[in-house]
C-alpha cells in the first residue's frame, strides 16, 4: 500500500499521544478531518467538492487528510460474517488495506464522505467500501438479527454526492444519500450536512459559486463542531 507521508503519520500512535498531552495541558488540539473520495475521477466533481470542504476546515485550524478509495487495495466482502461475531470492530478474513484505512478513520475527529451517483446509487467502489464497514456490526450466530450499537456516534460527517440529474430530483429518486448515511453510521459518524451537486457535466468539474459557498460553509461547520 502506498501511503502518503501525511497519511502514515495518522497511523502513528505518537500523534494521538500528542493530542492527549495538549488536551490535558488545556491547549486543545486541531481537529483531524479525513475526506474519503469514492469517485473514480481525481479532480472530478466529488473530489473538487471534498477538497473545498477540507480547505475551509483547514482554514479554521483543522488538520486535514484525503483518502482516495481508488488508490487502496480493498477486497469485496465475502459475506462470511466472521467479523460480526464480536462487538466493536471485528477481524476480517482479508489482508488488504482496509484495516489501515479504518485505523486512520478511527483516529480522525470528523469525516467528509463523497461518492457519485451511478445507476441510482453510490458507485461500486464506494459500495464495496461500505460493505466492508460491516466489521463494526455485531451479529452473533445465535441472534436472529444484528444487535444495535450501544454508543452514540462520536464523530461528525459531511456527505457529498453528484449526479447528472438535477440535485433535487436525484436526492429524492436515488439511494445515494441513504448509502452515504449508512456509511457514516458504520464509521461512527453523525452527518451534520450534505452537498448534492446536480446537473454534472464531467467535462467541467468546477463548482458553481453557490456550490463553493455551501462547501465552504460545511467545512467551516465541520471544523467548529469537531
Ligand atoms: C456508469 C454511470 C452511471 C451513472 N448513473 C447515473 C444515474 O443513475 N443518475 C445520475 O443522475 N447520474 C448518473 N451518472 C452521472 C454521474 O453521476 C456523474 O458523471 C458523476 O456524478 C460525476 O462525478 P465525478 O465528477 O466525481 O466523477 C452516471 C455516470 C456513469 C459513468
Amino acid at each position: 500500500m502506498n501511503l502518503t507521508p501525511g497519511y502514515r503519520s495518522l497511523l502513528d500512535s505518537q500523534a494521538r499521544a500528542r493530542k492527549l498531552r495538549l488536551f490535558r495541558a488545556g491547549i486543545g488540539y486541531p481537529a483531524l478531518i479525513i475526506g474519503i473520495v469514492g469517485s473514480y475521477r481525481k479532480h472530478g466533481t466529488v473530489d473538487t467538492a471534498v477538497s473545498e470542504i477540507l480547505e475551509a476546515a483547514a482554514h479554521q485550524g483543522a488538520e486535514v487528510r484525503k483518502i482516495y478509495l481508488q488508490d487502496q487495495h480493498i477486497e469485496f466482502c465475502t459475506n462470511c460474517r466472521h467479523c460480526l461475531q464480536v462487538p466493536g470492530r471485528g477481524p476480517c478474513v482479508h489482508d488488504d488495506d482496509m484495516a489501515q484505512i479504518l485505523d486512520a478513520i478511527e483516529a480522525a475527529d470528523a469525516l467528509v464522505l463523497g461518492a457519485p451517483v451511478n445507476f441510482g446509487n453510490v458507485n461500486a467502489l464506494t459500495r464495496r467500501f461500505l460493505e466492508r464497514t460491516v466489521c463494526y456490526g455485531y451479529w452473533p450466530w445465535e441472534a436472529k438479527a444484528p444487535l444495535p450499537p450501544t454508543s452514540k456516534p462520536p464523530k461528525k460527517a459531511v456527505l457529498v454526492t453528484s449526479s447528472a440529474a438535477p440535485g433535487f430530483l436525484a436526492r429524492w429518486l436515488t439511494g445515494a444519500l441513504s448509502a452515504l448515511k449508512d456509511l457514516a453510521r458504520m464509521l461512527g459518524a453523525k452527518p451534520i450536512g450534505s452537498l448534492w451537486l446536480g446537473m454534472i457535466d464531467p467535462r467541467h468539474s468546477q463548482l458553481s459559486a453557490a456550490q463553493r459557498r455551501r462547501a465552504q460553509y460545511l467545512g467551516h461547520q465541520l471544523a467548529i463542531a469537531s
